[in-house]
């Protein structure tokens, strides 16, 4: 078992890898999505995020959307959120529910990430090596999460859970303007929010490991939101639409979660939000 104070490290699993995926980079993209094994899914996409320079880039090529996305394994046993029991984190079952729940958000996260890569055409190259980056990032989050759950004898499908965030990746699947407004500047910015309760209950439970795991993640999540942040308003100055009023038509088309308070309101300055932004979730 890992001393909880040990230093963060990128994981042994997230090296040298098989070229086995397209040389171009959004084909690649779709093939790792579909990959159900997470421990190949992570090698996979940090292989295709370090290996991609912008010649292996098609930024025009459409594909057809296979049946079965994402891929993923068997468990977790997938249900609908309100039958995702929560519980204390002060029993070793309670916080490894807790964890396991944020090691199936990073899971979905490579997923997501993946997602934007693949499926929407016409962007810019620098879009798609940003969302690789993510997927990357993600993809070290859930190893870092998966292995300390481990570490306390449970894993990655131990406990049921739910499939909101592909759920709002499938709402937004034909309009690139609403997946960045709602899945990185919504969801992923929940995760900001959500950051620092969670990790005051860990530290009061005595999970130092699980505090330090979630510096990393929060660090890494306001580059994401930021990069969410910075395609949304591109892609509003590319049709001619104002970014702050647009945002809540789409959260009601689409049905998204709403904001909930308290706001890290720190991180999300930090990840580009304007005080206008800002004023308007309160
Ligand atoms: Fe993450
Ligand atoms: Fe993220």
């Amino acid at each position: 078992m890992k001393s909880p104070n040990a230093p963060v490290e990128v994981a042994a699993t997230a090296q040298a890898t098989p070229s086995e995926l397209p040389r171009e980079a959004r084909a690649a993209a779709l093939q790792v999505l579909q990959q159900a094994d997470p421990a190949r899914k992570v090698v996979q996409t940090r292989a295709l995020f370090a290996g991609v320079g912008a010649a292996d880039i098609d930024t025009h090529v459409v594909f057809d959307e296979p049946a079965s996305l994402p891929g993923r394994p068997t468990l977790p046993r997938l249900v609908p959120p309100k039958a995702v029991p929560t519980r204390s984190p002060f029993t070793l079952e309670g916080r490894a529910a807790l964890l396991h729940a944020i090691t199936h958000i990073e899971f979905n996260a490579i997923n997501l990430a993946l997602d934007a890569v693949w499926r929407f055409p016409g962007m810019p190259p620098a879009y798609y090596t940003d969302w690789l980056r993510v997927a990357a990032e993600e993809a070290l989050h859930f190893t870092l999460m998966r292995e300390h759950l481990q570490s306390l004898g449970f894993d990655y499908g131990a406990f049921d859970s739910h499939d909101g965030l592909w759920l709002m990746v499938q709402r937004t699947a034909h309009d690139v303007t609403a997946r960045m407004a709602l899945v990185p500047r919504t969801l992923e910015a929940r995760g900001l929010d959500a950051s620092p309760p969670i990790q005051a209950k860990l530290r009061q439970a005595g999970d130092l490991r699980a505090v330090d795991i979630l510096d990393v993640i929060l660090r890494d999540e306001v580059g994401h939101v930021a990069i969410g942040n910075h395609w949304y308003r591109w892609l509003c100055a590319r049709d001619g639409c104002d970014p702050v009023t647009l945002y809540p038509a789409l959260a009601q088309t689409y049905d998204a979660p709403r904001p909930r308070p308290p706001f890290n309101i720190e991180a999300r300055l930090a990840a580009g939000f304007t005080l206008a932004e800002l004023d308007l979730l309160a």
